[in-house]
């Protein structure tokens, strides 16, 4: 199919200035304003109705396992993840993160290329045994050398470094001394958390403790129950099903992990440097917005994220949480909570899906889930309900419940069915779709006050996405995994542009 580009970009003035009375602009497809992309036919609506604040970092993420490749290579030791992959039947197609997409060797061409698409900060993952081989012990300096590269790399190329110490790559060793379900696994983090803090803070100012709790715990050592209108149960590495106790046991390792990590940072970072962790929130959006629904989804908001945001922001868990686990609820200290509870400079949060809709209701707990309709709109590839809203009320409660100095959205983004056509371009109208309504959300937190200051579009380019292997594509920017070729999508067009305006486009 040949996309019919001169069409658009030969329009008449009168056409065009239709156009721009429905908020409409021009472009050519090399991504340069057409003759007729004046200012009467941008945007009808002012700027600053859509701007985000001064200084609003626009970044894209990626992790480690998911892009580095060289699983290997200069000393790196094994980690879950690489165990995992390697054992037959976890990951769709035996596909593996042994090279993904090479990153190890192509970060100069990926940052290049970053630059290129507007990004002003990026969200990249420290491999953890490719600086601790073994967990603990003797650092690799190869491991450090390379991710001090990287670093200067994004510095020369004016793009912020933002690095998450973990992103579930557990070096092997510590799993087969018990995993998370050790205690000694926490106390390695944060030896590992300030190692990187002494070598990196120099130069790099923004430090994630842990990637999503909920998914490495619940998805890795029991099963991870993903909500929407077609539920389903992802197990992650290293594949276990523990029983309750244990279970529970293993979440509350991997907050005290987090809590140790940011003594450490402190300890150890120059000043200047902040800390939080980067959690998939999990929302309950109002399904009308009505003081009682709302105060409803609240409540479910912050009792849904008990185990892992609740604890760390209130340094407690909730009456709810100890009550529903039990028996088996997870054996902790004053002092545990304390460290767990240390105050953070931000907080991340990953938001792809609201948990459920919200409606209030006069039975305990004081609000019921409204059911997805059979119709809902659904994401082309993992089913996640299209809602928007979640981004607006997934900071909105943060910062009622919690009131964080700072919010990032650590990651939000969809996958496609990306197609490469004969012009050589991918159309992912429906990515662009899904960045515009959530940054829609988002600007409408930080129009209300909502201290947000940035947004990490999920991914920067298509790579491993765990068991899925390379089917699902999330990235602005497509990836041809035989050849590594990179080719920016429309969809990286639109953030490039996005992020020169400082604005929902
Ligand atoms: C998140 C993960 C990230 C990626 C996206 C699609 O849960 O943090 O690595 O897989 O989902």
């Amino acid at each position: 199919m040949k996309y019919p580009d001169t069409e658009l970009t030969r329009r008449s003035t009168l056409k065009a200035a239709g156009a721009a009375a429905i908020g409409l602009s021009f472009e050519t497809f090399s991504g340069e304003a057409s003759a007729q992309s004046t200012s009467a036919l941008s945007s009808a609506a002012p700027a600053s109705a859509r701007t985000f604040p001064d200084g609003f970092y626009w970044g894209t993420a990626t992790s480690a396992y998911q892009i580095e490749g060289a699983w290997n290579e200069d000393g790196k030791g094994e980690s879950i993840w690489d165990r995992f992959a390697h054992t037959p039947g976890n990951i769709r197609n035996g596909d593996t993160g042994d090279v993904a997409n090479d990153h190890y060797h192509r970060y100069k061409e990926d940052v290049a290329l970053m630059k290129d698409i507007g990004a002003k900060a990026y969200r990249f993952s420290i491999s953890w045994p490719r600086i601790f081989p073994e967990g603990t012990g003797q650092p690799n300096p190869k491991g450090l050398d390379f991710y001090d590269r990287l670093v200067d790399e994004l510095k020369a190329a004016g793009i912020e470094p933002f690095a998450t110490l973990y992103h579930w790559d557990l070096p092997q060793a510590l799993e087969d001394k018990g995993g998370w379900l050790s205690r000694d696994t926490a106390k390695a983090f944060g030896e590992y958390a300030g190692y990187i803090a002494d070598k990196l803070s120099d130069r790099m100012k923004h430090i994630f403790t842990i990637n999503e709790f909920r998914s490495f715990t619940d998805a890795g050592y029991r099963g991870f129950e993903v909500p929407g209108p077609v539920p389903r149960t992802v197990h992650l590495a290293p594949g276990l099903k523990l029983p309750p106790a244990e279970f529970h046991q293993v979440r509350h390792h991997a907050v005290l992990a987090h809590g140790l990590a940011v003594q450490a940072i402190r300890a150890k970072a120059k000043p200047g440097t902040k800390v939080g962790p980067a959690e998939n929130i999990d929302t309950a959006v109002p399904l009308i917005e009505s003081p009682e629904h709302i105060a409803a989804a609240q409540l479910a908001t912050r009792e849904m994220n008990a185990p892992f945001l609740t604890v760390m922001l209130e340094g407690k868990y909730t009456d709810g949480y100890l009550k529903e686990t039990g028996k088996d609820a997870p054996r902790f200290t004053d002092e545990d909570l304390r460290i767990i509870g240390a105050p953070l400079d931000f907080v991340g949060i990953n938001v792809y899906a609201p948990r459920f809709y919200v409606l209030a209701s006069d039975q305990a707990p004081g609000w019921r889930a409204a059911p997805y309709a059979k119709g809902h709109p659904k994401a082309a590839i993992n089913n996640f309900p299209i809602a928007p809203e979640c981004l607006y009320w997934g900071s909105k409660f943060l910062q009622s419940l919690w009131g964080p100095k700072e919010i990032f959205i650590t990651e939000n983004g969809c996958a496609g069915e990306d197609v490469l056509v004969d012009d050589g371009n991918i159309y992912d109208t429906d990515r662009i779709t899904f960045i515009r309504a959530h940054l829609t959300q988002l600007q409408r937190a930080a129009a209300d006050g909502v201290p947000v200051m940035g947004y990490f579009y999920w991914s920067t380019m298509d790579n491993l996405e765990w068991t899925a292997g390379f089917g699902n594509r999330f990235g602005l920017v497509y990836v041809d995994f035989k050849t590594q070729k990179r080719t920016p999508k429309m969809s990286a067009r639109w953030f490039r542009e996005a992020s020169k305006r400082n604005a929902v486009t």
